[in-house]
């Protein structure tokens, strides 16, 4: 038979993604110890996030939520029911993290046997069902500890951080085949240190262009450990990226477009593929410039070893203007308003942009999507798994990732984020991606009318 439209390659890897801190739940059971989007999530509970622009906003800045997110879905209690439904889905990967102050509750040191035994049973399962695990080894959740130590920003990070992923490689490394070593550093070390809009709220330039350089180090440290074990897998590293587009079609707004991509991919996955940060920032960005780590470039020449593979988080795209008073000479502003009750618009087209971009600046690495997804904050009851928006949002950017395959750009996989309605940092439980709508009280599970949909796709392969 004849396929018109869309069919995605036999051997492509499709499924969905979750992490452990949004996910697992159990946050304070089995020796794990405190993570610092638990701490911060605590320490900012109702109150208004700190550093916003009140004008950016209609009603003044965001609250923080007032809910924990200290039983995520329920996965550490559920897992196998999870895996099962992941199963019956069709999908064939699943991407997941390992949350760090489980696995060594004193962020170095002291290995907990309990965390080790939940991650073999989750990823023996995931093989059981013919699920092929692709785990992130850092998703954000930082030991708390290791924060008050000093965090990314202080020198023994990179050491901390392979002792860590040597344990992971060392325990799961015979059966996990795809690794990513930090999920969206970008937010992190960027958002989270620069713009002070993120856990931890630090507003202070030079203290995140160290930090991020500390991760960029620590990748690399990972990388290197990986490859020497001779572990039959790949690694990489899972960024995210905004689309962006000029505000107006001059060269001014042209540069403005280029920097800020290079700011926000391009800073960390440049030097992770090519051993260099993105000399236009470098040369015309002195907020960048003077205030890069010391060195810089000689840590990047002694630890520099490529990855496998770019993983890439994919949600909105954006505008940038030229204005001269801001760290990257840009102003970005939203282009496309999200829908009533949706947190991001919904921009499609944007993901073969983005895939383009890629294939261009990096030739050659094989392309993950590691998340793309679409939140909607009408999840009361049951009677609200009805999501036709969330079936157009996911058909419209696979047909996006199959056209960037039939055009011939290594796209290997996509991860629907995400696999369940878990709790979201800073907004809590309203704006929810999940595939299947969960009972926060009983933990009852519902396939909401988009599994059933990606269920179909999953089985037939064909985007319709
Ligand atoms: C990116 C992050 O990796 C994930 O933790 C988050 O829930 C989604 N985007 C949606 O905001």
């Amino acid at each position: 038979m004849k396929i018109y439209g869309h069919r995605l390659p036999d051997d492509f890897l499709i499924g969905t993604a979750n992490s452990a801190f949004q996910s697992e739940g159990a946050a304070d059971r089995d020796g794990k110890s405190e993570s610092v989007m638990e701490h911060f999530a605590k320490e900012y509970a109702g109150k208004p996030q700190p550093h916003q622009d009140p004008k950016r906003y209609l009603y003044g800045p965001p609250t923080f939520s007032d809910e924990l997110g200290d039983d995520g879905c329920f996965f550490y209690d559920h897992y196998e029911e999870y895996i099962e439904d992941m199963k019956k889905t069709g999908q064939n990967t699943y991407r997941m993290s390992i949350a760090w102050p489980r696995i060594i509750p004193d962020g170095v040191g002291e290995v907990n046997p309990k965390g080790i035994e939940f991650y073999n049973k989750v990823i023996n399962k995931l093989l059981e069902c013919g699920i092929e695990p692709f785990v992130d080894i850092l998703h954000w959740d930082l030991p708390q500890c290791l924060f008050e130590r000093g965090g990314y920003e202080a020198e023994e990070f990179p050491e901390w951080y392979e002792n860590y992923a040597k344990v992971c490689f060392e325990n799961f490394g015979d059966r996990v085949k795809y690794w990513s070593t930090f999920n969206e550093s970008q937010v992190a070390a960027g958002t989270g240190y620069v713009h002070g809009g993120f856990p931890p709220f630090i507003k202070d330039n030079k203290r995140g262009l160290l930090a991020s350089h500390h991760i960029i180090l620590a990748h690399f440290r990972a990388v290197r450990l990986y490859k020497s074990m001779n572990l039959k897998g790949k690694i990489g590293c899972v960024n995210c990226i905004t689309g962006v587009t000029p505000l107006e079609r001059n060269e001014a707004d042209m540069g403005a477009v280029e920097r800020q991509i290079e700011r926000y991919f391009g800073l960390f996955t440049e030097p992770m593929l090519k051993g260099t940060y993105p000399r236009v920032l470098l040369r015309e960005c002195p907020k960048i410039a003077d205030n890069m780590p010391e060195h810089f470039q000689e840590d990047l020449d002694k630890w520099f070893m490529p990855m496998d593979f770019i993983g890439v988080n994919y949600y909105i795209t954006r505008a940038a203007g030229y204005n001269p008073d801001t760290i990257t000479k840009a102003t970005v502003i939203d282009s496309f308003y999200a829908a009533p009750g949706q947190m991001w618009a919904s921009y499609p087209a944007g993901l073969l942009d983005i895939v383009q971009y890629i294939a261009d600046e990096f030739p050659g690495v094989d392309i993950f999507i590691t998340e793309n997804g679409c939140s909607t904050d009408n999840h009361y009851s049951e009677e609200d798994i009805h999501d036709p928006e969330r079936i157009d949002y996911i058909r419209e950017h696979l047909r996006m990732v199959s056209r960037a395959i039939r055009a011939g750009y290594p796209v290997k996989g996509y991860y629907y984020w995400n696999d369940a309605d878990s709790y979201e940092e800073m907004w809590g439980y309203k704006f929810l991606f999940g595939l299947t709508w969960v009972d926060r009280k009983t933990g009852k599970r519902v396939w909401k009318d988009s599994r059933h949909y990606f269920s179909e796709v999953c089985k037939t392969r064909i985007v319709g």
